[in-house]
């Protein structure tokens, strides 16, 4: 029988969960938000915390964990060689992966470096649908070239698409037929960060493996937000409506040779990442690195109450309940800001809402920064903070193979899991009709300062 407090759940957003501590926020005056702005160069990165009312700059690290996770802390035993809280960890990360072998890392970024310095060689090509920024920067580290296959449909945000992240087979296709024999590996992104939050299908994931296979090369997820797109996997495609979110997780990796993990985004931990894999050997030398740039094979680089925080987030992360909260409240987010006027990404994804912000300052030509200007007015007139960064891609041109350079703009409204309420989104809404309505008047801005490796966190700008 249909449930009707369980249609009312999703109707309305109601968390399943209550607060049980607050942090108190603060909204600085209109004319100290104008000064601390320009104290902070214009740029998103600079700009302290303790300043904002409502930041959405990024989803990772930034949630709240449970009194199940704060119980786990206490739990923690921090002994240095093969300490017990090791054991939960690796036990928890092989039950929701499927994978064997568990090297526990500080953050997505060590594991990255550890895979890469491993697998990728000068010259090499990385293949992936989509490199977040640390992982293209990884890449290139290693004086290999990162190339993203994620179709051409990410640049029209108005078209709904269920599956925006997926490789774009015919892409992918051309870059094996042109360049396998320089293909250390595939990365398959899921959800896809930086095309606009969308998920993956398991048919696109299917279909990648397979052709991998043909070229005998091996496949990797970075997997950091994985329960959010076996969600949309749930929701979005046929076959699926039926299954668990943890059978949906297993399918998923069980087409990849491992993965590796931010926990910071779906393990709803502050700290914490791991690389997994089933290849006994790959995992050994993933340890040698580990013990070189981390520390002993059981800790990596963490506290080991954050081993055991992380092993209760992650089971925590796959609940129907909570995904369905999180996605719901992201996407009550996006409707506000397209009520706005603006022009969302459709249908909206996992992490966040991302903006067209070419839309939404038509007048403002790339070099005058649209991002920036998004951010400072969404500061000015609200105190919320929003990631923006113009961001290069290299993709391939499906007809010849060719390698060619494209620069994506947007804004990101990352939500932090947990933490904000849907007066907070409606607020943020509100915010954005406002700068919407003033858009025209914003001249751009001009970069001062911006350094080759990832420039856009030291950037620094001015007003033009
Ligand atoms: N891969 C993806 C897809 C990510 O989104 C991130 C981080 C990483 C790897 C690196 O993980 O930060 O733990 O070292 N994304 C954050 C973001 C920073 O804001 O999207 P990390």
């Amino acid at each position: 029988m249909a449930d009707f407090a369980r249609e009312l759940f999703s109707r309305t957003i109601a968390e399943p969960f209550r607060t049980k501590v607050v942090e108190k926020l603060r909204l600085p005056e209109r004319d100290e938000r104008e000064r601390l702005l320009q104290e902070a160069f214009y740029s998103p990165a600079y700009l302290n915390a303790s300043d904002v009312y409502i930041d959405l700059v990024t989803d990772s690290g930034s949630g709240a964990m449970s009194d199940e996770q704060w119980g786990a802390l206490m739990r923690g035993d921090e002994a240095y060689v093969r300490s017990r809280s090791f054991f939960a960890f690796e036990k928890a990360v092989q039950e929701v992966t499927g994978f064997r072998h568990i090297i526990p890392t500080h953050q997505g970024r060590a594991a990255e470096n550890i895979v890469m310095e491993l697998l990728v060689k000068p010259g090499d090509i990385v293949l992936s649908n989509t490199h977040f920024d640390t992982t293209k920067a990884h890449v290139e580290h290693r004086q290999a070239t990162p190339v993203d296959l994620v179709g051409d449909w990410l640049w029209d945000f108005a078209t709904p698409l269920p599956f925006k992240g997926n490789f774009d087979l015919e892409k992918l296709k051309a870059a094996l037929e042109h360049h396998s024999a320089k293909v250390p590996f595939i990365i398959i992104t899921i959800l896809n960060n930086f095309a606009c939050s969308s998920p993956v299908s398991m048919a696109n994931i299917r279909a990648v493996r397979a052709l991998a296979d043909q070229y005998k090369i091996p496949v990797y997820f970075d997997a950091c937000r994985f329960a959010e797109n076996a969600y949309f996997i749930k929701i979005r495609e046929s076959g699926y409506e039926t299954k668990t979110i943890a059978d949906i997780v297993h399918e998923m990796l069980s087409y990849g040779d491992g993965c590796w993990m931010s926990a910071k985004k779906d393990a709803i931990v502050n700290v914490g990442g791991f690389i997994a894999t089933n290849d006994e050997g790959f995992a050994r030398l993933c340890q040698e690195k580990l013990v070189l740039y981390e520390g002993f094979y059981t800790y990596g680089g963490l506290a080991r109450r954050d081993l055991e925080a992380i092993a209760v987030g992650l089971r925590e992360g796959i609940e129907e309940d909570y995904l369905a909260h999180r996605t719901g409240l992201v996407a009550f987010l996006g409707q506000q800001i397209e009520a706005a006027g603006v022009v969302v990404s459709q249908p909206v994804g996992g992490s966040g809402v991302f903006v067209d912000v070419m839309a939404l300052y038509p007048h403002l030509p790339a070099e005058k920064m649209p991002g920036i200007a998004l951010f400072c007015d969404l500061y000015l007139e609200g105190g919320v903070r929003a990631g923006a960064a113009p961001f290069s891609m290299k993709t391939v041109r499906a007809e010849t193979g060719q390698i060619e350079e494209t620069m994506f703009q947007f804004a990101r409204f990352a939500v932090p899991r947990r933490v904000y309420s849907k007066a907070h989104m409606e607020f943020v809404g509100l915010v954005m009709a406002r700068v919407k309505s003033q858009a025209h008047a914003n001249r751009g801005y001009r970069v001062t300062e911006h350094p080759a490796i990832l420039g856009h966190f030291f950037s620094k700008f001015e007003p033009l």
